[in-house]
């Protein structure tokens, strides 16, 4: 059941979204009286007749009075326990970075086309289903941790960046505008090209204190991009990159955590220090080589240092990446030089290739193919066993690459 509360003083829209909601097997709605606005979330719910569920999804009509509107997203985002708030509003750049700071999902013209104000229901509420619950809560309540997934790998050129920019957008469908990718690759990262991204703001500002004290203000750091994902760019100097220390990256990985369901993370080659503390912060760690001998060996090496220091050792995935029959080594080769079963198999194809020069990743363009497919495979293995599509083994064998 997904409660869906509206606050307008507009019949037409309160009932457009009374007949969407009602197409749903799983919603109810509450409509409130614009006035509403000038209270908090809180009063609303303790004087309002409430849905027998929490309130998870905000309507929130700003046509009349945006900054009401927006300061009532703000405290709804602070106060209720889980909630996706949509906001009906003329959109501009300012309209939309104010509202993003208040935690708002999705920004809707009040003259959108119906279909457009149903996708971002759908989406506010698939993304309250899908959104791991809360640990801890200003409240007391317990408050979310999301998912945090590293890619890492000893060696460079292998596609640790391809399989985090396709993770990303592959859980960026599963969970719309609550899936971030980081570079980590703080020297020399390419995700803001990979995703033909010109960002302004970069990790060098999410470490700033002002944004470690504030999720909201770290928020604005982030970077939108079309397919419904938040990015974090990498400095553009590399320099930038030694003012950012691991105790950073650790904090920073909480904080992006507590706000959102899933945290994809692209590293430097190697066990630098923020690898390491991408590794030490995360859930789940992707760990790449190619077919070739150095790099299987490299990973051998990492997963016996990883070992060592007890990192993650049941929630690591293998993925052979750029794999084909010329390479003269199959996948039963590289599972016996690692003495670990290898997860994903991922062949070398020119689409990959061409998706990189072109900065969009695959898995935004296509499904098809065998390297969509096995990129799809890799971000069903990381998804929680209820959301799963194939519910086979965790350590399925790979089918040797014909
Ligand atoms: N499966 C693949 N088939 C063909 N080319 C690939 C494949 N995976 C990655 N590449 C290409 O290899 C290059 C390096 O990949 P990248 O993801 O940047 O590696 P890393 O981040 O590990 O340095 C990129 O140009 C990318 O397009
Ligand atoms: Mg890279």
């Amino acid at each position: 059941m997904t409660a869906v509360l509206v606050v307008t003083r507009d019949e037409m829209l309160a009932s457009r979204v009374q007949s969407i909601v009602e197409g749903w097997d799983h919603g109810s709605v509450l409509q409130v009286e614009i006035s509403a606005l000038s209270m908090g979330p809180q009063q609303l719910r303790l004087h309002d007749p409430v849905p027998a569920e929490p309130i998870e999804v905000l309507l929130l009509d700003g046509s009349n009075d945006l900054a009401a509107a927006i300061r009532f997203a703000a405290a709804a985002e602070l106060q209720l326990q889980q909630v996706s708030v949509v906001l009906v509003a003329h959109s501009n750049p300012d309209v939309v970075l104010d509202a993003m700071r208040a935690g708002v999902r999705d920004v809707v013209p009040p003259d959108a086309e119906p279909g457009l104000l149903q996708a971002a229901l759908e989406r506010a509420s698939r993304r309250v289903r899908t959104h791991p619950p809360r640990e801890s809560d200003v409240s007391g309540a317990p408050r979310r941790h999301g998912a945090v997934i590293a890619v890492a790998s000893p060696k460079g050129g292998v596609g640790k960046t391809t399989i985090a920019t396709n993770l990303a957008i592959a859980l960026g469908r599963v969970a719309p505008m609550s899936t971030v990718l980081v570079d980590l690759d703080a020297q020399f990262g390419d995700v803001g090209h990979a995703l033909q991204l010109d960002a302004a703001t970069s990790l060098s500002d999410a470490v700033t204190p002002a944004a470690k004290h504030d999720a909201i203000v770290l928020k604005t750091f982030l970077t939108e991009h079309a397919a419904g994902i938040y990015v974090l760019t990498a400095p553009k100097s590399p320099a930038a990159a030694d003012a950012i220390s691991a105790e950073d990256v650790g904090h920073l990985i909480e904080q992006l955590a507590r706000e959102f369901a899933y945290v994809v993370i692209d590293t430097a080659p190697g066990l630098g220090e923020h690898a390491l503390a991408a590794l030490e912060h995360a859930t789940e760690a992707v760990l790449v080589c190619a077919l070739d001998v150095p790099s299987i060996r490299g990973l051998r090496s990492e997963l016996s240092v990883l070992d060592e220091l007890d990192l993650l050792r049941r929630r690591r995935r293998i993925a052979v990446n750029m794999a084909d029959r010329y390479a003269g080594l199959s996948i039963k080769d590289v599972e016996a030089t690692l003495a670990t079963p290898v997860d994903v198999v991922v062949p070398r194809a020119r689409e990959v290739a061409i998706s990189t020069n072109k900065g969009v990743p695959l898995l935004q363009e296509t499904q098809r193919g065998a390297a969509a497919k096995a990129l799809n495979r890799l971000a069903d293995l990381l998804l929680p066993d209820e959301l799963r599509k194939t519910r086979k083994a965790n350590h399925r064998r790979e089918e040797l690459v014909r």
